[in-house]
């Protein structure tokens, strides 16, 4: 019995001399000009899979989420060419030589095989002791799944299809992108050409890829940017193309989309599921006993504008965007901007099923056209 736990003892001891000469004489090299051993960059790959796959197989995706939503696949790559083609290079376009001296070097995205969920969870968390990001916009669940729908079509992307998804009608400056070391879009010579990527030469948002902006007022797009680019509100879509933008930028761009044709209570977009008559009753009268008040008392009622600038119009924007926003209110992470407490008082009490009608209502433009829109069905 003595003998064993002397054997023990010195077993322990001779460990923890063992760990601090290696930690003293540091015989494995750090440095990353030195590939790692064949047998450990090995090991530390199917780790790195096996903890991924185990992580993702668990997940759950929004019910707004669709892989095969065009809108979803252009917001993805558009935000690809922000975010993640500096380092993983994008289709037809090469990298800078300081990303390729990088270890591990960032993998060609059309190399690797991943399912969806799997590509959800390597843009919402990272990878640690790599050079891979987790997601910008602390606490946004939602938004990664963008990037989960462009990943899984991206070996099947030639240069031509990434410019149009990822650029539409914008200013493309492929020269510049491939050489650009930290942002990929290069520089327009009109800063709005970078928003017209993913909002749409119009303002009207490429079909749902992003929120509308045209019509909106000067001082809620304003404040937006500025909360955006303080990191008061949280999206890692718009965080790093705000916080770019200089104040006074930032102003000209609110003032642009202020004023351009066409304005947001223009029409139905898609991605509707709930109740829209439901919704309309509920967004006029609110529900008491739910603790629900009326939106148009603050976000204006039938073809009016809201009550303040401060206040968004919400008439005519997408649905999904509606449905995603509306969660957020609720559940959080909320934005810290002035107005902010108001709002999420109202959204305090929605049900999903509440979300969904009042998504339905407003994604359907003008309040008046939801009787006809419904008699037309
Ligand atoms: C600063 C450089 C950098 C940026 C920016 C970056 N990544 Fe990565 N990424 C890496 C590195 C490094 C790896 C790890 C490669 C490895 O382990 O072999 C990686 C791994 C990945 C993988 C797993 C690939 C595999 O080997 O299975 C995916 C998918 C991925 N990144 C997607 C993205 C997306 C999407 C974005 C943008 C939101 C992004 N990355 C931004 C550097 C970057
Ligand atoms: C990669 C795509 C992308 C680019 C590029 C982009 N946006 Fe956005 N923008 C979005 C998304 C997605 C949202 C919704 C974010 C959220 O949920 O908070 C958004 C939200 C906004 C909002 C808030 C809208 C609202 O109703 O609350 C404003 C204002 C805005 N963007 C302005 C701009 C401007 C100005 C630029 C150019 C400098 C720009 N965006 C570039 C995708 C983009
Ligand atoms: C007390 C006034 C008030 C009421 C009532 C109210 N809202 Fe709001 N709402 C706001 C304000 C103010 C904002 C902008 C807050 C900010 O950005 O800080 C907002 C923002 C929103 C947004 C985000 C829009 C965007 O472009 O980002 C949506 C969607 C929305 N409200 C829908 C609703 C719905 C649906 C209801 C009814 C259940 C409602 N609101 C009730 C004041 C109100």
């Amino acid at each position: 019995m003595r003998i064993g736990w002397h054997l023990l003892l010195l077993a322990v001891v001779a460990l923890v001399l063992f760990a601090g000469a290696f930690w003293w004489l540091a015989p494995y090299n750090v440095a990353a000009s030195q590939r790692h051993l064949p047998p450990v960059r090995a090991l530390l790959h199917s780790y790195m899979e096996n903890a991924v796959g185990r992580r993702a197989a668990g997940l759950d995706p929004p019910d707004w989420f669709d892989a095969d939503d065009p809108a979803l696949m252009r917001l993805g790559a558009a935000h690809f060419a922000t975010g993640c083609a500096t380092c993983h290079g994008a289709p037809g376009l090469s990298r800078n030589a300081v990303v390729t001296a990088m270890l591990p070097e960032p993998t060609l995205i059309d190399e690797t095989e991943h399912t969806v969920l799997e590509f959800y969870w390597l843009a919402r968390h990272g990878l640690k002791y790599t050079g891979m990001p987790a997601w910008a916009g602390q606490g946004r669940d939602d938004e990664p799944w963008a990037l989960a729908a462009f990943l899984s079509i991206y070996a099947e992307v030639d240069r031509d299809t990434y410019r149009e998804l990822a650029y539409g009608d914008a200013d493309w400056r492929p020269a510049n992108a491939a050489v650009a070391f930290g942002g990929m879009t290069g520089t327009p010579e009109d800063p709005i050409q970078n928003c017209a990527r993913c909002h749409g030469e119009d303002g009207m948002g490429r079909d749902g890829t992003a929120p509308r902006l045209a019509g909106q007022s000067e001082a809620y797009l304003a404040a937006a940017l500025d909360a955006y680019a303080e990191g008061r509100r949280q999206s890692g879509f718009m965080e790093p193309v705000a916080i770019a933008l200089s104040p006074q930028t930032r102003r000209a761009l609110a003032a642009r989309y202020a004023t351009m044709a066409g304005g947001l209570g223009s029409g139905p977009t898609g991605n509707r599921s709930g109740d829209a008559v439901r919704g309309r009753d509920l967004a006029r009268q609110g529900d008491e006993h739910a603790e629900i008040p009326s939106c148009m008392s603050c976000h204006g009622v039938a073809g009016q504008p809201p009550r303040s600038d401060t206040v968004p119009l919400i008439a005519g924007q997408d649905a999904r965007w509606l449905s995603i926003w509306l969660r957020l209110w609720r559940d959080g992470p909320l934005p810290r901007t002035p107005e902010a407490a108001r709002m999420a008082a109202a959204a305090r009490s929605l049900s999903d099923g509440d979300i969904a009608d009042l998504a339905a209502f407003y994604s359907m433009g003008a309040p008046a056209s939801v009787s006809q829109e419904q008699q037309s069905r």
